[in-house]
C-alpha cells in the first residue's frame, strides 16, 4: 500500500511540488466532505450569483473555490491562483515559485441530480522576476504544466495525477489518505466508444458532423464496426472513463456563438486533461492541433477540444484535415 506523498518521494518529485500537491489534496478531502453531505450541509442549489462567464453559480460552485483558493493561497510556495470562478488571478505570496489553475468544480449541473463531478487543476512555474504580479505570467501554454490532474467525486474519491512522468490514480480511503490504485495508467490505442453532446450537432463543422454520422453509421458505415455512446455532461467523469478504459470525449467548437471556440477553458479544463491524455498515451487535439501546443491569451480563454484513444483522435483530426462533408 503506498500514499501518495511517499509515491511522489519515492519517485524523487521536487519536494515543493510535492508540497502543493499535498495542501491542493487537503482541500479536495472538503470538498469531497461538502458534496458527501449534500443537502444535509445545505450546499445544494443556485447561488444569486454570476461568473465572468455570464454562467450562474451554484453555492457548491462558490463553496469549492473559496476552499480550494484560501487553502492554496495560505501556502507560502503559491504564488498566484485562477480558477474559472474568479473574473482575475488571485495573488498570494509574491516569493511563491507556483501559479496554480482550477476548476474547482467541474460538471456542476450535476450537483443538484447528485451525480459525479470533480475537480481540475494544473500547475506550474511562476516566470521569474518574480516580484510583478500579472495575468501574462499565467499564460503559458499547456507543454509548460508540471503538474496536472483532477479528483473524481464519484462513488469513490479518485486522484488522476500526473508530474510528466506517467499518469498515476489514488483512491481516498476512510483515513483520509490517497493511496495509489492504479500505477502508469495506458489508453487502449483503439476503442469504440464515444461522447459527445449529440443536441449540438446542427451547429458543428461539417467535419465533425460527417465523423460522428460514421460512428453512427456502425458496421454498415464507412468505419465497419458499431460504436457505444456516453455522455455524463462532467468533463472529469469522461477523461475517467477514456483513462479507464479507452473512448473519445469531444467538446467541439459550434457556431451557437462564433466568438467562442468551443465551450470549454483551455487554462482549467483543456490543458491540464490533455496532459493526463498525452501522459497516459492518448491524443489531444483542438481537432487540428495539439491543445498543448495552443498560446492562450485570455485565463478564461476556451477551447475545442476532442481527447482518447491515440487512433480515433488521429482518425477525427484526417476528417478534419480532409474537411469531409456530408
Ligand atoms: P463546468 O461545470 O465547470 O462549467 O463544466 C461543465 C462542462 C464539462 O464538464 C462538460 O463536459 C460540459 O460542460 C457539459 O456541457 P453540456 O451541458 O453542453 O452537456
Ligand atoms: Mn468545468
Ligand atoms: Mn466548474
Amino acid at each position: 500500500m503506498q500514499l501518495l506523498s511517499s509515491f511522489l518521494k519515492h519517485n524523487k518529485t521536487d519536494d515543493d511540488l510535492v508540497e502543493v500537491i499535498e495542501v491542493l489534496m487537503i482541500a479536495c478531502k472538503e470538498v469531497a466532505l461538502q458534496l458527501r453531505e449534500g443537502a444535509l450541509a445545505g450546499v445544494l442549489g443556485t447561488s444569486t450569483l454570476t461568473n465572468v462567464q455570464g454562467e450562474t453559480q451554484k453555492k457548491l460552485d462558490i463553496v469549492s473555490n473559496d476552499i480550494i483558493k484560501k487553502v492554496l493561497l495560505d501556502n507560502r510556495l503559491v504564488r498566484g491562483v485562477a480558477s474559472e470562478e474568479e473574473d482575475e488571478p488571485v495573488w498570494g505570496d509574491r516569493d511563491g515559485r507556483f501559479l496554480v489553475t482550477f476548476d474547482p468544480l467541474d460538471g456542476s449541473s450535476n450537483i443538484d441530480i447528485n451525480v459525479s463531478v470533480g475537480t481540475i487543476f494544473s500547475i506550474i512555474e511562476a516566470p521569474k522576476p518574480w516580484a510583478k504580479q500579472e495575468t501574462e505570467e499565467f499564460l503559458q501554454s499547456g507543454r509548460k504544466q508540471i503538474a496536472a490532474g483532477y479528483v473524481l467525486y464519484g462513488p469513490s474519491a479518485v486522484l488522476a495525477l500526473t508530474t510528466g512522468k506517467g499518469v498515476n490514480m489514488f483512491t481516498l480511503a476512510h483515513t483520509g489518505d490517497f493511496i495509489l490504485t492504479e500505477e502508469n495508467v495506458t489508453i487502449p490505442k483503439e476503442t469504440s466508444e464515444f461522447a459527445i453532446n449529440m443536441s449540438n450537432r446542427r451547429f458543428w463543422e461539417p467535419a465533425m458532423q460527417s465523423y460522428i454520422d460514421d460512428l453512427i453509421a456502425g458496421a454498415e458505415g464507412p468505419r465497419e464496426k458499431n460504436y457505444n455512446m456516453r455522455w455524463v455532461a462532467s468533463m472529469v467523469a469522461e477523461v475517467h472513463r477514456v483513462l479507464t478504459r479507452g473512448g473519445i470525449f469531444t467538446y467541439p467548437w459550434d457556431n451557437r456563438d462564433p466568438s467562442k471556440p468551443g465551450k470549454l477553458r483551455l487554462m482549467y479544463e483543456g490543458n491540464p486533461m490533455s496532459l493526463l491524455i498525452e501522459q497516459a498515451g492518448g491524443g489531444a487535439t483542438t481537432c487540428y492541433d495539439d491543445i498543448l501546443d495552443v498560446q492562450p491569451e485570455h485565463i478564461h480563454q476556451r477551447v475545442s477540444v476532442a481527447l482518447g484513444s491515440i487512433k480515433e483522435v488521429e482518425t477525427l483530426k484526417a476528417y478534419h484535415r480532409e474537411g469531409k462533408k456530408n
